[in-house]
């Protein structure tokens, strides 16, 4: 099977999980958006009573391109089902999450489900988390040098995120910026690396 085949039939599985009434949290990504369309096609064959709260302004309009009705935390604070993708994801069910740059919304939106489903194709499958991929820290822009700094002296080469259709810093929902810190050969210790980065000022969210 391709990858996208795989990301395709974790979509289709994981949209199993919704039943009639829930509120559903809705994450980002490229495998996410395939589960909005599945969600959709569900919703119209079926005529099921859903509605989900989403994760990043990308979700929120693939939702409704698709149908999806749409509702808020301050309505619905709790979910019955929260799905999303990852980057990475250990043994111990760790993940990386953050490629899209939601992680701080998805977070949020996660924790406030009674079930979350997290839906992978087999590469996302690390042994040691941050082998593959980086982790992605949201920072206040006048805080950026200072996280980056003590990334570096975590262990970690940071760099700003930047995209090719934009010039500078990729700006998130938040209005925020993201730092990229990769750990050659690997996260040591992912819970200390957690703490250190939500005690660190000027940090909204890492991708841990
Ligand atoms: C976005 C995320 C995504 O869920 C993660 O990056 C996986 O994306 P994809 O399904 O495109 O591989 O965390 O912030």
């Amino acid at each position: 099977m391709d990858r996208d085949s795989a990301k395709q039939a974790a979509a289709e599985a994981a949209v199993q999980f919704v039943s009639d009434g829930m509120c559903v949290g809705l994450g980002s990504g490229s495998t996410t958006a395939y589960a909005l369309e599945f969600l959709g096609r569900r919703i119209q064959a079926e005529g099921l009573d859903v509605r989900g709260v989403p994760t990043s302004f990308a979700t929120e309009r693939r939702a409704r391109t698709h149908g999806i009705p749409l509702t808020s935390l301050d309505d619905v604070p709790t979910l019955d089902l929260a799905l999303d993708g990852a980057d990475e994801v250990d043994d111990a069910f760790r993940l990386i999450k953050g490629g899209g740059g939601a992680h701080a919304r998805e977070k949020v939106v996660a924790n406030q489900a009674d079930r979350f489903v997290v839906l992978v194709d087999p590469t996302k499958e690390v042994e040691r988390l941050g082998t593959q991929f980086p982790v992605p820290v949201e920072v206040l822009p006048m805080a950026a040098t200072p996280v980056m700094n003590a990334l570096e002296a975590a262990g970690a080469s940071p760099t700003l995120r930047t995209a090719d259709a934009k010039d500078g810093p990729v700006v998130t929902d938040q209005g925020l910026w993201i730092i990229d810190a990769r750990f050659p050969g690997g996260i040591d210790a992912p819970e200390a690396l957690n703490r250190m980065l939500c005690d660190r000022p000027g940090v909204l969210d890492h991708g841990l």
